[in-house]
């Protein structure tokens, strides 16, 4: 085994430390050379599960990277892809998914993997070429409409993610395919594996994730709003709100929800249920301010917290000394924290679902029903009930 087998071998390792992985997608990452894909960093950093990100836009936001291993294995898994699959992935970026793809479907499948940048189309070919991956091609257009010649496919795979389905996605794949998106269900992101069937498409399971946006002339309704240095408000469709600042900068009205929730619970299953039940559901991530209470939703010391902006009052999620509690601020702030303790407790009282739990049927537009109108589609949302402590 050379050095290189032996980083790819500690970088599975750690993929597996978070999720199994089925041997088809562990064997695509012990054969493809992640390093090659990734030139501009040093070649053990390459092998470390984490995304690195390879272009920024002029803000310094980042616009391009190369994904999580872990979730890649997750997304590779949810996908399905067999020998012989002709698929189509959106977002090249470095090239290296469109080569673990390649070698999943072997020399008799294809793989076309299409990025908005020519630049990074550009990279992305020179990387294949590096590795020695046969059988991609790599495309420079806008991924939302697909990449007609090559139709139909087997696998549609976003690796960016998308606020509605493409018609062109759903017109290009295969009546037995299978499409897997990092899809927005009110601004937080879940990997959704869906399949047509009657008519419409049906999930088959779901997965949280957390990608950089489509960009183009597609992009969401979503906006980033900056309130003060190191303090922004993300909002799922846009606005309107008013401004916010004064009212995090007055004293809160703080309720306690009386429910008591692990991070994962609140990461995966109540955030999600906020973001679907709550019209106002917005997010705020801090880097400098230290203005935010003790969130629950924290990561890796990411200070971020989520609730319900109203006009000039907005209502934050903490972590209460023993439950979850919310923190009301503004002219409205004791309404705003009521409604989203009420929230909480109908998780609770639902049987606190995750997102394994939730189920989306996604109809083409015109349709007569949908918990999420998109601009293509209308998403049906049904959660299954679990019981806990019971
Ligand atoms: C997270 S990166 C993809 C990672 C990639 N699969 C890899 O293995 O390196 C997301 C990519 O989506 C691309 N992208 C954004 N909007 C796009 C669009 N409308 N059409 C095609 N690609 C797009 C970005 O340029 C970026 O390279």
């Amino acid at each position: 085994m050379d050095g290189t087998a032996e980083l790819r071998e500690s970088m599975l390792a750690q993929v597996l430390r978070h999720s199994p992985v089925s041997e088809a997608v562990a064997e695509a990452l012990r054969l493809v050379p992640r390093h090659a894909f990734l030139p501009e960093i040093p070649v053990e950093e390459a092998y470390i599960d984490e995304a690195i990100v390879t272009k920024r836009d002029p803000d310094g936001l980042p616009i391009s990277s190369s994904s999580q291993p872990t979730i890649m294995a997750i997304m590779l898994d949810q996908l399905g892809v067999r020998p012989g699959h002709r698929v189509l992935e959106i977002g090249a970026g470095t090239g290296y998914n469109a080569a673990l793809i390649a070698a999943l479907v072997g020399p008799d499948g294809a793989v076309v993997s299409v990025d908005i940048d020519a630049d990074l189309v550009l990279r992305a070919r020179e990387h294949l070429d590096a590795a020695g991956c046969a059988g991609v091609s790599v495309v420079c257009a806008d991924g939302y409409d697909g990449f007609p010649a090559r139709a139909p496919y087997d696998r549609v795979i976003a690796t960016v993610g998308v606020w509605d389905l493409a018609p062109a996605w759903l017109d290009q794949l295969h009546p037995d395919g299978r499409i897997v998106v990092p899809l927005d269900l009110r601004g937080v992101q879940r990997s959704v594996a869906l399949e047509p069937a009657d008519g419409h498409l049906r999930s088959l399971s779901i997965v949280p994730c957390g990608f950089m946006r489509l960009r183009g002339a597609y992009a969401g309704p979503e906006k980033t709003v900056v309130l003060d240095d190191g303090l922004s408000l993300f909002l799922p469709e846009g606005g309107p709100v008013g401004d916010l600042l004064p009212a995090l900068d007055s004293p809160a009205v703080e309720l306690d929800t009386g429910v008591l929730a692990d991070h994962a619970e609140v990461l995966d299953g109540l955030g999600l249920w906020l973001a679907v039940h709550e019209p106002a559901w917005c997010t705020l991530t801090e880097t400098a301010s230290a203005r935010l209470p003790r969130s629950p939703f924290d990561l890796r010391g990411f200070a971020m917290s989520a609730g319900i902006a109203d006009g000039d009052s907005l209502a934050l999620l903490a972590s209460g000394p023993v439950s979850l509690t919310a923190h009301g601020h503004g002219p409205e702030g004791a309404l705003l924290a009521g409604r989203l303790v009420a929230h909480v407790r109908s998780w609770d009282t639902a049987g606190r679902p995750m997102s394994d739990d939730l189920r989306i049927t996604a109809h083409r537009r015109p349709a007569p029903t949908g918990t999420l109108v998109k601009t293509h589609t209308m998403l049906d949302l049904t959660w299954t009930t679990r019981h806990v402590g019971t």
